[in-house]
């Protein structure tokens, strides 16, 4: 989600006359769009603007600004931190900053921008579609009104917001008609597209608007919440082919009491009926999932829940993360907090039995013919090229440029923790 929303800033200064430069040194403006999902995230920003400071000593006249979450967490604070800083704006500013730049320019203060706005206007910018590109994210919607109890986004992207379902299908045509084979629907908690705008589209129903685009070959989405997994939803695996057969569904933490705490609202028995029901549907279909490790409260049986979750139904691939503390949401004022060192061996033991599943769900597909949209040359081999299955996993095989934005079928011959390896079945 952030990286496209760095691809909607670099669009729109580019209309206003910018070109990218691939040496920061030679910049005459740097923005950095920032996360403040989890506190790492966050310090990473500071660092980086701090070695920033040397560059505009040596260029007086270079504009330093900073975007996204962080930016819209500190608002004019940021400016006090860091005083080299030229320009702050938050979520719901992005379409202002060519204004905001002028502004800078103009007066050589720092300008900071944080409203929110009812309707979101950057949710309408498009990125700009790189040539050749085979793949592109396409935002159906923005915020998020689920209010996790360890989660920021709620208070810094503010209130869910969805686009029409005609200014979508549009952007997806144009990318068609440029190249572009497979689009990731991208949203916080795309279930609930639609909700917002209450016209009666629901997220099955763009799904399929989408499928009948000419030239898409491909959709996904990201993310679904666990709770809003309807059936309708469900059932578009096994009606829509162009929909790819991977999910990303965080779960979280497999302890019902911590699954309460977190204001998840679904038990680790729903959500794995929602698997179940999931494999049945789609017997291939790859799930991937988000775990926070150390929340407040988390003890020993809960963690345990959380492994024997995990066991029970394999995910194909894990994103796992201590608990940080974030300023502002609700389980910030849970006592109980686990310590830095049970979260760190939580993490590990999590990691380690997830690169076993990983490596054992990839070792599951040799011998199969996976149909591959290939994307680029592979970054290991020029020799190779690189695509992903459906189910969302990289491989790479001999093969070169010509063969970009093709989909072929490719024998899987070898399992890494990251890829697949393959090759072309007539081909030894
Ligand atoms: N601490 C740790 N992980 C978090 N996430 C969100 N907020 C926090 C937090 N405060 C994780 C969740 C979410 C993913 C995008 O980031 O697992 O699904
Ligand atoms: Fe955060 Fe929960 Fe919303 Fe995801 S669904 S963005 S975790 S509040």
């Amino acid at each position: 989600m952030n990286v496209h929303d760095s691809e909607k800033i670099a669009a729109l200064m580019e209309k206003s006359g910018y070109a990218s430069v691939d040496d920061v040194g030679k910049a005459d403006l740097i923005i950095i769009n920032t996360c403040s999902i989890r506190e790492k995230a966050a310090q990473k920003v500071y660092s980086q603007l701090g070695r920033l400071k040397e560059f505009k000593k040596r260029k007086p006249k270079l504009i330093i600004g900073v975007g996204g979450c962080l930016a819209q967490q500190w608002g004019v604070k940021f400016i006090e931190r860091v005083p080299h800083l030229d320009l702050v704006f938050g979520t719901h500013n992005i379409h202002s900053l060519p204004d905001l730049i002028t502004t800078v320019e103009k007066t050589r203060a720092p300008v900071v921008r944080t409203d929110f706005h009812e309707r979101v206007k950057s949710l309408g910018i498009l990125a700009p579609i790189q040539n050749g590109k085979v793949t592109a994210y396409v935002t159906i919607m923005q915020g998020c009104n689920n209010f996790c109890s360890y989660c920021v986004v709620p208070h810094l992207r503010g209130e869910e917001e969805s686009r029409s379902l005609p200014e979508i299908v549009m952007e997806v045509e144009v990318l068609a008609s440029r190249g572009v084979k497979e689009v990731t629907l991208l949203g916080q908690n795309v279930n609930s597209y639609g909700k917002s705008i209450g016209n009666g589209h629901d997220f099955a129903d763009l799904l399929h608007e989408i499928g009948s685009i000419r030239g898409i070959e491909r959709i996904r989405f990201t993310t679904s919440h666990p709770k809003d997994l309807s059936d309708g939803l469900l059932r578009c695996f096994s009606e829509l082919d162009k929909l790819c057969e991977h999910i990303h569904l965080p779960v979280q933490t497999g302890s019902d009491r911590v699954l309460k705490m977190m204001n998840r609202c679904y038990t680790n028995a729903d959500y794995c009926e929602r698997v179940d029901k999931l494999r049945s549907i789609c017997p291939g279909i790859s799930i991937t999932s988000d775990i926070i490790v150390g929340f407040p409260g988390e003890a020993e049986g809960d963690f345990q829940a959380t492994i024997d979750m995990m066991g029970k139904i394999r995910f194909d691939n894990l994103f796992s993360f201590k608990y940080s503390e974030r300023d502002g949401t609700a389980a910030a004022d849970l006592g109980d907090k686990v310590s830095e060192s049970v979260k760190n061996d939580r993490l590990r033991i999590v990691q380690a039995l997830q690169e076993k599943y990983t490596l054992e769900r990839n070792e599951a597909m040799i011998g199969n013919k996976e149909e591959i949209l290939v994307e680029e040359i592979s970054r290991n081999s020029k020799e190779d090229v690189a695509g992903r299955t459906r189910t969302n996993k990289i491989v790479n095989f001999r093969g070169g440029l010509e063969m970009i934005g093709k989909t072929v079928s490719v024998l899987i011959t070898d399992a890494y923790q990251h890829s697949l390896r393959g090759r072309l079945p007539n081909v030894n």
